[in-house]
């Protein structure tokens, strides 16, 4: 374990995420997300007298490359916690690499679930805090007929699955299911839309992710069709993808996520303060940057315990931390090492933001292995 009680040595922690190519359209709002917390804790004095400094790589949308910059990090650098990541090949890239150099990778993004690693500790949503709830909702709001369309990598056919299971259990179908390669372009969705229109879904569910899914909606837009009855539902189209698509283009689709920018609250004001002093009045925030944000929070109240980066003092001691984020108290659970978020469903509307139609009561317990739903099927 690294002694640090005279010292005023940074606390060295790595950070991946792309500022290029086609996934920065989200995670570039990660990094400013972490780097808005480093800041914020820096300001304050550090933890315990001493800044945080991170080591930044532009993995630049490239899964591999975030594997090998995890372990230039690790080897090179010195750097043993990591914040990073936002689809799931980069982080299966990263997870050999931090279990066997025993790292601990911080990941705040909604992912498919059915993973647990000692090494990573999980800030974004698992199904069931998003998935069975917007499966509930859009039966309910819109129709059992269900169009699946996807970027072709393990979370959409993952997350897929799981929603295909949710809606037939419900009485619901699933009538179509296409996959595109992760950086399609805009004309490779037209083929997909018109199949959409021959099978007349009443909800397409799109697990698209990075700069595709400006395309998917834009491209939506441009066969006239009406979300207002057949809406596109999200797992992960924020306020960043509906700012690059335009508003026009992105209002009436659904999105689950624990965080909207206008979730409201004392906390939440402070934060949107604070990120748009740093990066503008027309920036907003979003589900990824704020589990980004809050994550470096987490670590920090934890840090300040045990004045260690040593991986396993750190990890155990994140166990059952509590904080109070921007989308409310959230805290790492500790049997799964997932974090305890709130579900809400949100509409966007004209101004790029989402109304909120649906807010779970309380925060809702990380299950990212669906134990819970597959029991209250079995007994219900
Ligand atoms: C994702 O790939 N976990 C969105």
């Amino acid at each position: 374990m690294r002694s640090s009680s005279q010292t005023t040595e940074p606390w060295r922690v790595g950070v991946l995420f792309s500022q290029s190519g086609f996934m920065a359209v989200i995670e570039e709002t990660q990094l400013r997300g972490t780097l808005t917390a480093i800041e914020e804790v820096n300001a304050a004095g550090g933890i315990n007298g001493r800044p945080i400094e991170p080591v930044i790589y532009d993995p630049g949308s490239e899964s591999r490359a975030f594997g090998r910059f995890a372990k230039k990090l690790m080897v090179d650098d010195g750097v043993s916690t990591i914040f990073g990541c936002y689809t799931s090949s980069s982080r299966r890239a990263v997870l050999p690499v931090v279990e066997r150099l025993n790292g601990l990778l911080w990941y705040p993004t909604l992912y498919e679930g059915f993973e647990f690693s000692p090494n990573v500790i999980y800030t974004g949503a698992a199904p069931n805090q998003n998935s069975v709830e917007l499966c509930r909702l859009l039966m309910e709001m819109y129709g059992r007929r269900f169009f699946f369309i996807g970027s072709d990598y393990v979370y959409p056919r993952e997350s897929n699955r799981i929603m295909g299971e949710l809606v037939r259990a419900s009485g619901g179908e699933v009538v179509g299911e296409r996959y595109l390669r992760l950086n399609a372009e805009r004309r490779e969705f037209s083929p997909l839309l018109r199949e959409v229109k021959e099978a007349q879904p009443d909800v397409i569910f799109s697990t698209v992710v990075g700069e595709s899914t400006v395309f998917l909606y834009q491209t939506y837009h441009d066969f006239g069709f009406d979300p207002k009855v057949m809406p596109i539902a999200s797992l992960t189209t924020t306020e960043a993808e509906i700012q690059a698509m335009g508003h026009d283009v992105g209002e009436g689709h659904v999105t689950a996520a624990p965080y909207f920018q206008g979730v409201g609250g004392a906390r939440n004001s402070s934060f949107v303060h604070l990120y748009k002093k740093r990066y503008g009045e027309d920036q907003s925030t979003n589900m990824c940057l704020e589990a980004a944000y809050f994550q470096v929070h987490l670590f920090a109240k934890t840090l300040e315990l045990t004045n260690s980066l040593d991986t396993e003092v750190l990890r155990t001691s994140a166990l059952g931390v509590e904080l109070d984020a921007p989308q409310g108290k959230v805290a790492v659970n500790p049997v799964c090492g997932h974090t305890d978020l709130w579900t809400r469903i949100g509409r966007a509307n004209r101004q790029g933001q989402f109304d909120i139609v649906y807010s779970s009561p309380s925060r809702v317990r990380a299950d990212p292995y669906l134990i819970g739903y597959a029991r209250s099927l079995a007994f219900a």
